[in-house]
């Protein structure tokens, strides 16, 4: 048996792990149901689909890799996807497992369209990355059918460490990502920021979103807002760095928004 563990706010995340799951009979769950509901994992094969952020893991799938209880697992891959660059992501996987005597087996990048606003992908280049997807991803599955080892060619280095901290903390306290502010006049009160968020911590009161703390900086709200009404800090996507994974629809990720947040 098999388990595919997958976190995502636009959807590329969920993409890669429902065609990886179809293709080796893997079940898929969300790190933040499993985070607020932890058991023990006993299936022999065991993947994680994490998306890059600042060139690093986002926090909360570092937290689902210390805390996850496996029992029996015996192969573990990991795919990060990602709008360029994976920088130390998967480093950082291999190195969390193994503070845990646990081997990364396998690790593989899935290049997709850019969420993060900052370096929108070009349309383009969108197009071009959405039709490889299918071919790179069955590849990615045949190799891992195989049981592929190749996570001994994964390094890290002092400065992508730093690039990756101060990229993540200019995020959050320049761009102020995690402050979200509502365009009132654009709202329509439709609820599809509360049902997709990762971590719980929108709600709808009186047809408003309401934001509490706990956000993981997915950049989902703002993306699959229909009426470009949330705006992220100093972020807003808007015409070209607007973007959501065109398979993948509102239904497919809602209702994983079962991370205890503080209200
Ligand atoms: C906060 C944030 C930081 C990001 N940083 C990077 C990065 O350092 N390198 C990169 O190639 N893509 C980066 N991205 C783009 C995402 O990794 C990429 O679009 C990913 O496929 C999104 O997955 P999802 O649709 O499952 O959420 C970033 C996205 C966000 C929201
Ligand atoms: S998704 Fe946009 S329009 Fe819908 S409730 Fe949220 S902010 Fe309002
Ligand atoms: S509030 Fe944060 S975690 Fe929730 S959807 Fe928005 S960016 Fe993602």
């Amino acid at each position: 048996m098999a388990k595919i563990f997958y976190f995502t706010g636009t959807g590329n995340c969920y993409s890669v792990a429902n065609r990886l799951g179809e293709k080796l009979g893997a079940e898929l769950v969300a790190i933040t149901d499993y985070l607020s509901h932890p058991y023990i994992v006993e299936d022999a094969v065991i993947g994680i689909v994490t998306p890059v952020y600042s060139m690093d893991l986002p926090q909360v799938v570092a937290e689902f890799l210390e805390k996850v209880q496996l029992k029996e697992t015996r192969y573990i891959f990991c795919v990060a996807t990602m709008g360029a660059m994976a920088g130390r992501s998967l480093y950082h996987v291999k190195d969390l497992l193994h503070k845990r005597k646990l081997i990364l087996s396998a690790g593989f990048t899935v290049t997709l369209p850019d969420n993060s606003i900052i370096f929108p992908s070009g349309e383009k280049r969108m197009q071009m990355l959405l039709a490889a997807e299918e071919e790179t991803v069955n590849n990615i599955a045949e190799l891992l059918k195989e049981h592929e080892e190749n996570s001994v060619k994964m390094k890290d280095c002092f400065l992508l460490k730093i690039s990756a901290a101060v990229g993540m903390w200019s995020l959050k306290s320049v761009l102020k990502v995690k402050h979200k502010k509502i365009n009132e006049d654009k709202c329509n009160g439709c609820g599809i920021c509360a049902k997709i968020c990762p971590a719980g911590c929108i709600i709808m009161e009186k047809g408003r979103p309401v934001f509490s703390e706990g956000c993981l900086t997915c950049f989902g709200c703002a993306q699959w807002c229909p009426n470009e009404a949330i705006n992220l800090g100093w972020l807003h996507p808007t015409g070209k760095t607007k973007y959501v994974h065109p398979g993948v629809d509102v239904q497919a990720i809602s209702g994983r928004n079962m991370l205890d947040c503080k209200q």
